[in-house]
C-alpha cells in the first residue's frame, strides 16, 4: 500500500479511508486493552496518534515499538475524541523496521537542553525543536531562490577553494595537498607552493564576492548561495567557521538600490517563513521565545531605519549608556552597540552606511571626504548584523591605489580590477548570513542550532 506523508494525513477527505504511514516513535503508552502510539516522520511538526486495539495485537508484537523505533502501520484514518488532535488511525498492521533500544536511545520523551542536543547533533533532527527549524531552514533557502529568480537574477556558482582573500581579513583555511611533516623548501626557507596541488598557496573562500562581481558586469544581477569559511577565533552565539552567505551583486546599482533591496529581500523571506512555517514557528515561538511572532511581524511592518556610522556613533556617545568596549569614531561597532541602536534607540531594525575606510574591505566605494567608505550594514534585534555590503569602487585608479596603500598582492588581484578597465560600470552588492536570518526566524539564540552539523573552533564532530 503507498505510504502517505503525516503532513498530508490530517485530510478529512482520507477520514475512513485505509491509510499507511511509516515513520519514528515519539512515544508509546497505554493499557493491556489498547495502546497509543505517537509517530512523526519529519515531514511536519504533528504526530498522528495509531491506536493498537490489543485484541488485534499481541504484547509481544508491540514490545519492540519503543521511543526511536521505526515503524509501518496500516489501518483506518478515523476520527479522534482525545483532545490535541483531529484524526488517529486505527492500526490493522504493524512492521517494526527498526528497534532503538530504550537503554541506549539518548532521546526520550522529556525536553533535553540544546546544550546536550548539541553533543546528540546525528540525532537532534528527530526532535521536534530541531525538525522545526531545520525545516523553517529549507524553506527560507527556497524563498531566497525564488525572490532573486522572479526578479531575473541568476544563480552564479562562485569557487569554494582560491587564491584570493575577498575580506583582507586574513582568517582563512588553508587548502594543501603537501606533506605537512615534510615540507618542500626554497633556498630561502620559505615554503616551496610551486610543488603545491595548484602551484600556489590556496584557502577556503570566505566571500564570493570578487566573483561575483565578474557575474554581476556581465548577466547584470547575479546572486551567490553557498558556503564560506572563516578561520577567526572567535567562539560566539553568532559566528560559525562555515556558514552559508547568499551574496547578490548588482550592476547599475548604487547604494540607496543596494539597501532597497536588501530590505525587500528580508522582509520577502521573513513573510514566507510566516506563510508557509506556521505550524514550526508557533512551536519554537511557545516553547523559546513567545515575543517571536510579533517581533517578525514587527519587522515587515516598519522601514528601517537608515543613519550614517557617523550619525550612530554619535547617538551611541551621547546615550549616557555604559558599553563594555567604549565607542569613539573610527571603532569597529560591537554587537552590543548595534544592538543599542536597534532595540533601545530606534527600536527598528537599522541600516548604518558610510563607515569609515580603515575598518572595511578595500572594494568599497570612496566618498569624497577621504575618510569613508560607501557600505552598508544591516542591523536587527536580538542578532546585530544581518547584511554587510556597499556600492563598489568602480574607479581603476582609486581602487589600485587603496589595493598598494593595503599591500594587496596585485599578482591575485589582476582579473579583479580587470572589471575596472573594461567597461566599469556603478554597481553594488552585500551579503546575508544565512544562519543569522534563520536564528532571527527562528528565534533561537545560538548559531549553533540553526545550522544541521556546526563547526566552530574545536569541534568538526560529526
Ligand atoms: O560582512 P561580511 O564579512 O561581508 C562580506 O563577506 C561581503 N563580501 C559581502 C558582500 O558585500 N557581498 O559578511 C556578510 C554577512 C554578515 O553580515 C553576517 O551576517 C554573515 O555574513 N557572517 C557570518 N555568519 C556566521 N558566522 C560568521 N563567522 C560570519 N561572518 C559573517
Ligand atoms: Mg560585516
Amino acid at each position: 500500500m503507498k505510504r502517505t506523508k503525516i503532513v498530508d494525513i490530517f485530510n478529512p477527505e482520507l477520514l475512513g479511508k485505509e491509510v499507511c504511514v511509516k515513520g519514528w516513535v515519539r512515544t508509546r503508552r497505554g493499557n493491556k486493552y489498547v495502546q497509543f502510539v505517537a509517530l512523526n516522520d519529519g515531514s511536519t511538526i504533528k504526530n498522528i496518534q495509531i491506536v493498537f486495539d490489543m485484541n488485534n495485537f499481541t504484547d509481544e508484537q508491540l514490545k519492540p515499538v519503543t521511543t526511536g523505533s521505526s515503524i509501518c502501520v496500516e489501518g483506518i484514518l478515523v476520527e479522534s475524541m482525545g483532545k490535541g488532535q483531529t484524526c488517529e488511525i486505527q492500526a490493522k498492521t504493524l512492521e517494526v523496521y527498526g528497534t532503538a533500544d530504550p537503554e541506549a536511545y539518548p532521546l526520550q520523551k522529556k525536553g533535553h537542553t540544546l546544550e546536550f542536543l548539541r553533543e546528540k547533533a546525528h540525532l537532534r533532527p528527530r526532535t521536534n525543536t530541531f525538525g522545526a527549524i531545520l525545516r523553517v531552514r529549507s524553506a527560507l533557502a527556497y524563498a531566497i531562490h525564488k525572490f532573486f529568480q522572479e526578479k531575473g537574477f541568476f544563480y552564479l556558482n562562485t569557487p569554494l577553494i582560491t587564491a584570493s582573500d575577498c575580506e583582507g581579513a586574513g582568517a582563512m583555511f588553508q587548502v594543501t595537498t603537501l606533506p605537512l611533516n615534510d615540507l618542500p623548501k626554497n633556498e630561502d626557507g620559505t615554503v616551496d607552493y610551486s610543488q603545491d596541488f595548484f602551484g600556489k598557496p590556496t584557502a577556503l573562500t570566505v566571500s564570493g564576492q570578487l566573483e561575483g562581481e565578474l557575474g554581476a558586469t556581465a548577466l547584470g544581477a547575479i546572486y551567490t548561495f553557498g558556503p564560506t569559511f572563516r578561520a577567526e577565533n572567535s567562539n560566539t552565539p553568532r559566528h560559525l567557521s562555515e556558514f552559508w552567505m547568499i551574496e547578490p551583486e548588482m550592476a547599475f546599482y548604487d547604494i540607496t538600490d543596494n539597501m532597497d533591496l536588501a530590505e525587500e529581500f528580508v522582509k520577502y523571506c521573513i513573510r514566507y517563513a510566516l506563510d508557509h512555517c506556521r505550524d514550526d514557528i508557533e512551536f519554537l515561538a511557545e516553547h523559546f521565545d513567545k515575543g517571536l511572532i510579533e517581533r517578525l511581524e514587527f519587522v515587515l511592518h516598519n522601514d528601517f531605519v537608515r543613519l550614517t556610522y557617523t550619525e550612530g556613533v554619535k547617538i551611541l556617545e551621547e546615550s549616557g549608556k555604559k558599553f563594555e568596549f567604549p565607542v569613539s569614531w573610527g571603532i569597529d561597532l560591537q554587537s552590543e552597540h548595534e544592538r543599542y541602536l536597534v532595540e533601545e534607540h530606534f527600536k527598528k531594525p537599522v541600516i548604518l552606511t558610510d563607515y569609515p575606510k580603515d575598518i572595511k574591505a578595500f572594494y568599497m566605494k570612496q566618498n569624497e571626504d577621504g575618510k569613508t567608505v560607501r557600505a552598508m550594514d544591516v542591523l536587527f534585534p536580538t542578532i546585530g548584523e544581518i547584511i554587510g555590503g556597499s556600492e563598489r569602487e568602480a574607479d581603476y585608479d582609486k581602487l589600485l591605489k587603496r589595493i598598494e596603500e593595503l599591500d594587496i598582492p596585485m599578482k591575485d588581484m589582476w582579473w579583479y580590477l580587470d572589471t575596472r578597465r573594461f567597461g566599469t560600470v556603478p554597481h553594488s552588492g552585500f551579503g546575508l548570513g544565512f544562519e543569522r536570518l534563520v536564528l532571527f526566524v527562528t528565534g533561537m539564540t545560538n548559531i549553533r542550532d540553526v545550522i544541521p552539523f556546526p563547526r566552530t573552533p574545536n569541534n568538526a564532530e560529526f
